[in-house]
């Protein structure tokens, strides 16, 4: 037996499926699905087979022409969930398992129509990374393996069903439901199956990319992304052609727990980015860069997400420098650089969880999730450009993405990569450092602009007096903006609180970066006006990386933590299980 992944129950003896038939009835009433998957082998095979799953009733096992096979569920493990085991007769070429969803199914939240935008119907949307997708379908829940998918998702009739495929075709079914067919022709893990379901419009931006949103939403999400083309384009220049045919983005309820997921022909992205100024489609530069770095060349287990999510920074900042320019880069790696020192200091009990090379038998991926892999993981793939030269390292970009697309690979296999096309330029940044020592080699690059040193300075100076000029407050970009308040001291008084507020007009910020950086700085000031303002966030808005600082900067005194436990009660329901068990974590750290 070899298990290559601690995250999944695969066993590298047994073969891979290549090839998942789907079909799935979205069942409103009960929160649950009604799922048939069938796993093509491509060719026939036998003996033992191990599935994950969680949380799933299984209904039956049959081969296609042997009928019902053996099987058995293992006992819950509290991460992996539970082992599938079954016995494929000689010849199996397919298997196919019915099944039901649980009723905790971490890879779905289902929403009541108070939740919309719209109010008027329910909604439904999965988020499989890291280690979900086994809530929604049984399946070998491992990056190792790749599988190409087809899926017919039938929904209520009046509402629409996308998934992280392509669209094959839909119609009205004779029990008055509808049904939508999917098909994805590449292999991807199964991190990246995806489904939403909802009432939905949609609004084309191009000839290749869409966007989806409630009909409520999609002209303010259709402006906001506007340029999208334009970005596919100038990644396109750096990585070559784009790999997934269509880029379209979902732009879903506030619960939704992060920025942004990078699901392979469909986006799905926070409504918090809708903040009327394009001033946070980083996100989507971002989730863009995913087509090629994640999806196509793809970390083997979550060890390595570093290999995705350091790779992704690193050339979402490129995109955003070709478009916007140096500072505007300079700027997204400042941003970078607070919320890495963040993530060091959250960890620092945790040694472990600093490593780019993690080591994670026993640990679940989302208690490992922070900032690191992202800003550490870009520092080094930016010290390895600064080493070898720009030219020369688009040109091993290039050819990493050529030798393993469509492939799922550990560090060791990116080192051997590296040591043969760029010889000892992993030596010569110090790659070990990265790789294996806990926090951020001291080596490691820096960004400047006359911008930021300005922006850092004026922050710095703040206890001596020193204040945003009329002009400065004026003219500020909102990225500046942004950093100046990550940069301006924790500890100011109801004064300092009321003159930022005053000059910058915080409180109305459509920007949720800089309106919750301030409500953040409020929190932590124990500023009352803010209150208000932070319970409403609060209980709409379920982005964990909102909810962390704020909760955690509510905690620190008597008052605001009593606040901060009385607001979660109230929110508590509407939160996606992700989300919930981050602000108990965090408020857990506080005295009761
Ligand atoms: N793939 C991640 C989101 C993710 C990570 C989901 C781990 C589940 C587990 C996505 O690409 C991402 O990094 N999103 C960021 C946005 C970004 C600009 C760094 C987010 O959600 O904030
Ligand atoms: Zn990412």
């Amino acid at each position: 037996m070899h298990r290559p992944d601690p995250h999944s129950y695969y066993d590298a003896s047994q073969p891979k499926a290549r090839r998942l038939r789907l079909k799935l009835g979205v069942d409103f009433g009960a929160k649950r699905l009604d799922g048939e998957v069938i796993l093509e082998f491509g060719r026939e095979i036998s003996g033992v087979l191990h599935l994950d799953s969680k949380g799933l009733e299984i209904l039956s096992v049959q081969v296609p022409g042997h009928g019902p096979v053996p099987w058995a569920l293992d006992a819950a493990d509290a991460i992996l969930g539970q082992r599938l085991c079954l016995d494929l007769p000689a010849g199996t070429i397919e298997v196919a398992i019915t099944y039901r969803t649980g009723a905790e199914a971490m890879a779905l939240q289902w929403l009541e129509p108070e939740q919309t935008e719209g109010k008027v119907a329910p909604y439904l949307f999965s988020q499989c990374q890291q280690i979900h997708a086994r809530s929604m379908v049984p399946c070998q829940d491992t990056p190792v393996v790749r599988v190409a998918y087809q899926a017919e998702v039938t929904v209520p009739a009046g509402l629409t069903a996308v998934m992280s495929a392509g669209p094959a075709g839909d119609e009205a079914t004779a029990d008055g439901r509808h049904v939508y067919r999917f098909t994805m022709p590449q292999p991807i893990p199964s991190y990246l199956l995806a489904l939403a379901v909802g009432r939905l419009a949609s609004c084309d931006l191009s000839p290749r990319a869409r966007v989806w949103a409630e009909p409520e939403l999609v002209e303010a999400a259709a402006w906001e992304f506007a340029h999208v083309e334009d970005m596919i384009g100038k990644a396109e220049g750096l990585f070559g052609p784009y790999p997934w045919d269509r880029y379209d983005m979902l732009v879903l309820p506030p619960s939704f727990p992060y920025g942004g997921m990078e699901n392979p022909r469909m986006t799905f992205l926070t409504p918090t980015l809708l903040a009327g100024d394009r001033s946070l489609v980083d996100v989507v530069a971002h989730e863009l860069a995913h087509s090629w770095t994640g999806n196509l060349v793809t970390n083997a287990s979550m060890e390595h997400f570093w290999l995705n999510e350091g790779f992704t920074v690193w050339a979402e900042r490129r995109i955003l420098r070709i478009l916007h320019g140096d500072d505007a880069a300079a700027l997204g790696w400042a941003m970078g650089q607070k919320a890495l020192e963040d993530s060091l200091a959250r960890f620092q009990n945790e040694p472990h969880l600093t490593v780019l090379r993690m080591h994670l038998a026993g640990i679940d991926p989302d208690d490992a999730f922070s900032s690191i892999p992202y800003e550490k993981g870009a520092r080094l793939v930016a010290a390895l450009e600064r080493e070898v030269g720009e030219e020369r390292f688009l040109r091993f970009i290039r050819d990493y993405m050529d030798a393993f697309r469509f492939t799922s690979i550990t560090t060791e296999q990116f080192c051997s990569f590296v040591e043969a096309k760029l010889p000892g330029a992993l030596e010569a940044v110090n790659a070990r450092a990265y790789l294996d020592k806990p926090g951020l080699p001291d080596t490691s690059p820096e960004f400047h602009s006359v911008q930021l040193d300005t922006l850092s300075v004026l922050a710095e100076r703040w206890s001596d007096g020193a204040r945003p000029s009329a002009q400065q407050i004026a003219s500020w970009k909102p990225a500046e903006l942004q950093v100046y308040l990550q940069k301006v001291p924790r500890n100011l008084s109801q004064a300092d609180c009321a003159w930022l507020d005053e000059h910058f007009q915080l409180m109305g910020r459509g920007n949720h970066e800089i309106l919750v950086e301030w409500l953040t700085l409020a929190a932590a000031a124990e500023y009352e006006p803010a209150f208000p303002r932070i319970r409403e966030v609060l209980l709409r808005v379920g982005r964990m990386k909102y909810l962390r600082p704020l909760y955690g900067a509510l905690g620190q005194h008597t008052r605001t933590r009593a606040l901060a436990r009385e607001i979660f009660a109230a929110a508590s329901p509407g939160y996606h299980g992700l989300s919930r068990r981050v602000v108990a974590s965090v408020l857990e750290q506080y005295p009761a």
